[in-house]
């Protein structure tokens, strides 16, 4: 038997827009200190259905109702922030590349518009998705089954940039830094990528998301978008990409991120030469069809949703009605792209009025299965066990 993903529901959180929460917690003076007005007016931007996890930093993660479409809306993909958002003048701001290159360049909004764009579908995650189902729990935001989403990323490759700016041949990694606003003595956000990620030609300076300019809340006026890999290398308002050929030393890269090269025991201190970088995304599933809780009539129902396995392909999705005793192969069906999640569908029979617990299992292209039980880890990344939706049959 499969235990249920649901088990442990976060209390505190309830679907309200970050405004209405901020003043619920009585925030709303500090928020309009604090905040720059452009982004409080992005924030009412995002669906009100969202799940506010944090307002400061503002979090937002989307609730498995509005993903169930194969591109996400803009208005309802997930928001992760560790620090805040800057003031941005789209007309000022600059990227710098720099660092083991011929000549360093800097690249305006207008620069990146004006050269060949690429667009690619990618799903992006975040590491920390499913992190409130872990036991014994971890620290962080608890996020459950909604920091995910699919958009069709626009903009310039980063393997171009690089090139223009003459990238040395003994360069093996680029740093990343955004420009957010640190709370306190937070250190700046730097990420790194080894450098055959950053040349892979899917790896962009994204300037648009499904066809619009980047909100300010997706990284305003550009960020990065490193398709099949876990979300926190997919740097928000990019200002400087560093060709080095050292690793990065910052707390974004060696502090956090990072998991057992080992599998630990749940709730053990893993000391920090025992951890390794979270890269690739792990194979999973949500279904994101019926809903959680659903009251259904008997008969045929239709268990429908999303499957993503990183840098490899979904190869079966299959379906459980009685907790994952018996299972039935779900069809791959919709637009496939080589970095988005696969749409997957079945028919059941659910007869008789009573309660069920509907469980997808996705395996992929290197033979991963969704795990019974995911790992534990320190940091509560990668929460990949079956999804679980309980519905209820009544005649
Ligand atoms: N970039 C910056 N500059 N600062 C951040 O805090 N968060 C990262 C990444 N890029 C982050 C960032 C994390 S952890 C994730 S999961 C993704 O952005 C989320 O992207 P989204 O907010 O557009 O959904």
């Amino acid at each position: 038997m499969i235990r249920s993903t649901h088990a442990r529901r976060p209390a505190v959180f309830t679907r309200r827009t970050w405004i209405e929460t901020a003043a619920r917690m009585g925030l709303a003076a500090t928020v309009s200190h604090s905040l720059p007005l452009d982004l409080l007016a992005q924030a009412t931007d995002k669906d009100p259905r969202l799940i506010t996890r944090s307002v400061r930093p503002p979090d937002f993660e989307t609730p498995v109702e509005l993903l169930d479409d194969f591109i996400t809306p803009v208005a309802a993909f997930f928001v992760r922030n560790h620090m805040l958002p800057p003031a941005v003048d789209k007309g000022s701001w600059t990227l710098a590349i720099d660092g083991e290159v011929a000549s360093p360049e800097t690249f305006s909004l207008a620069d990146l518009r004006r050269m060949p764009a690429t667009t690619v579908t990618a799903t992006i995650e975040c590491a920390g998705n499913g992190r409130a189902f872990f036991e014994p729990p971890v620290a962080g935001i608890q996020w459950g089954r909604g920091a995910v989403g699919t958009a069709r990323w626009t903009g310039v490759r980063v393997v171009d940039l690089l090139r223009r700016a003459g990238i040395r041949r003994d360069a093996t990694h680029v740093w990343m830094a955004g420009g957010d606003r640190p709370m306190g003595a937070q250190p700046a956000f730097v990420r790194q990528l080894p450098i055959a990620k950053a040349l892979d030609v899917d790896t962009l300076v994204a300037h648009s998301m499904n066809g619009e300019p980047l909100p300010l809340l997706h990284g305003s006026p550009f960020r990065v978008v490193v398709p099949a890999w876990e979300g926190a290398y997919s740097v928000k308002w990019l200002n400087r990409l560093t060709a080095a050929t050292r690793e990065h030393d910052g707390f974004w890269v060696t502090g956090s991120y990072r998991y057992p090269t080992k599998r630990v025991a749940p709730g053990s201190v893993v000391a920090a030469q025992d951890m390794a970088p979270v890269s690739g995304l792990v194979v999973k599933s949500l279904i994101t069809q019926p809903l959680e809780g659903a009251v259904l009539a008997p008969g045929r129902v239709t268990v429908a949703g999303f499957a993503w396995a990183g840098e490899y392909d979904i190869t079966r999705v299959d379906i459980s009605v009685d907790g994952g005793a018996s299972w039935q192969s779900a069809r791959l069906t919709g637009e496939r792209a080589k970095h988005a999640w696969r749409r997957f569908e079945r028919s059941v029979q659910l007869t008789r009025p009573e309660a069920y617990a509907l469980l997808s299992r996705a395996t992929d292209s290197r033979g991963r299965t969704q795990p019974v039980l995911p790992a534990w880890n320190p940091a509560g990344y990668l929460w990949n066990a079956p999804d679980v939706v309980r519905v209820e049959v009544r005649s």
